[in-house]
């Protein structure tokens, strides 16, 4: 680090303008001073992205609670449709700012932690893993955590470039805040300087507690470029963004709610029923899997109610683009992007007039927070009223 400044400071005595690279090396300098108070890491090695962006939501306040920094870990992706037909992991910030963070704590990327903190402070020899007595079961020794069992827990660790030495299990804990003390007498940051877990230190769905926390996830540059960019392309303000999730999948999913192995409270459905178990409304089929006739009921109701002038549909497999399209007799542009990147979408319908999701997707669940944070409205399929069922709805 050292040399790094000094060559900052030479090149500063050359020209004004290189004195701005010397602040962002000072800036630099100075955020990637080792924390005395330690350390969290974790795998999002839990779905897709929306429910690795509900456990980062969680994982931040964990990592708050504590006062440790969190490094931030990538995004996975999972390209096993298209090239490179493996996992892509890809950095927080290429989404969203990493800084905007720090308005609510301390963070650093995972791949700076390891670049730039781990070689000195956390070296490969002293990695401890930290893990569940009962997920350190699965072990053949029955006493080492799984960090790097099968997919995505092993291709994740391969990538950050880390083997862990030796693990630490523990148990009569849970990650809420009532346990704080609890985590503090365990696992001093004196002793336990970085808390490697193999999974997110967080609840699946976020806890209603932690929604608001989506205010400091905000987009990248590029991310808010390219979908301006899409939006002023395809689509006439105002428009109606709705997410189908439909595809084979989720059907088999909300069989369970058919069947009645799933009650109220299904994956994202809290957004919807609602946080408190003994309060929920019913999840009704049609919220957990809209069919055509809800899906033209509820896109007619709000391009009407909104004067909407084009459509945007997310899909997860059908865009029935052409059945909505029908319905409005050519008034109303009817646009389905299908992008290379599930973030494009987030993004296009972050910026509608109205947005229509699903109560149990937490894809949908990233787009109805990230309004709320704006105070734009939504809705779901079967629920024009979050929170109140539709007068008709039959279970
Ligand atoms: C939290 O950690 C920061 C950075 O290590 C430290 O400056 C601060 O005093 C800590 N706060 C508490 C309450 O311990």
């Amino acid at each position: 680090m050292a040399v790094k400044q000094q060559a900052c400071y030479a090149l500063t005595l050359t020209s004004l303008l290189l004195a701005l690279l010397h602040q962002t090396c000072r800036t630099f300098a100075e955020e990637l001073k080792w924390d005395q108070n330690g350390y969290v890491l974790y795998c999002p090695c839990m779905g897709r992205f929306g429910n690795q962006a509900d456990h980062f939501l969680g994982s931040l306040a964990f990592a708050k609670m504590l006062n440790r920094t969190l490094a931030v870990p990538p995004w996975i992706v999972y390209r096993h449709h298209a090239a490179p037909y493996a996992n892509v992991h890809v950095p927080y910030s290429e989404f969203f700012q990493l800084e905007a963070l720090s308005a609510f704590h301390r963070v650093v990327s995972l791949g700076d932690f390891m670049e730039k903190l781990a070689p000195k402070n956390w070296p490969s020899g002293q990695r401890k893993a930290y893990c569940f007595e009962t997920a350190a079961q699965r072990s053949a020794d029955k006493k080492s955590c799984p960090m790097k069992d099968g997919n995505p827990f092993g291709p994740f660790w391969d990538y950050v470039g880390v083997e862990f030495d030796t693990s630490v299990l523990f148990g009569g804990i849970s990650f809420s805040a009532h346990h704080q003390p609890l985590w503090m007498k365990k696992f001093p940051a004196s002793e336990h300087p970085v808390l490697a877990l193999p999974g997110a230190p967080a609840q699946f769905p976020v806890t209603e507690e932690h929604v608001g926390l989506q205010r400091y996830v905000v987009w990248s540059d590029n991310m808010v470029e390219e979908g301006e960019k899409h939006i002023a392309t395809l689509l006439t303000r105002p428009y109606v963004g709705i997410h189908l999730r439909i595809g084979i999948d989720w059907q088999n999913a909300c069989k369970m709610l058919k069947n009645g192995e799933a009650g109220p409270h299904f994956m994202a459905s809290p957004q919807c029923v609602g946080y408190n178990r003994l309060t929920a409304l019913p999840l009704t089929m049609t919220m957990c899997l809209p069919d055509l006739a809800e899906i033209r009921r509820a896109v007619k109701l709000w391009v009407k109610k909104t004067s909407a002038r084009s459509v945007y549909i997310a899909t997860d497999s059908e865009s029935h683009s052409m059945e909505i399209e029908k319905l409005f007799e050519g008034q109303v542009k009817v646009v389905s992007l299908q992008p290379d990147s599930a973030q494009t979408d987030l993004y296009i319908l972050g910026q509608a007039e109205h947005f229509i999701g699903n109560c149990v997707s937490s894809f949908s669940a990233f787009v109805k927070r990230q309004r709320d944070v704006h105070g734009l409205p939504s809705s779901f399929f079967g629920m024009d009223k979050p929170g109140k069922l539709n007068p008709k709805e039959e279970l």
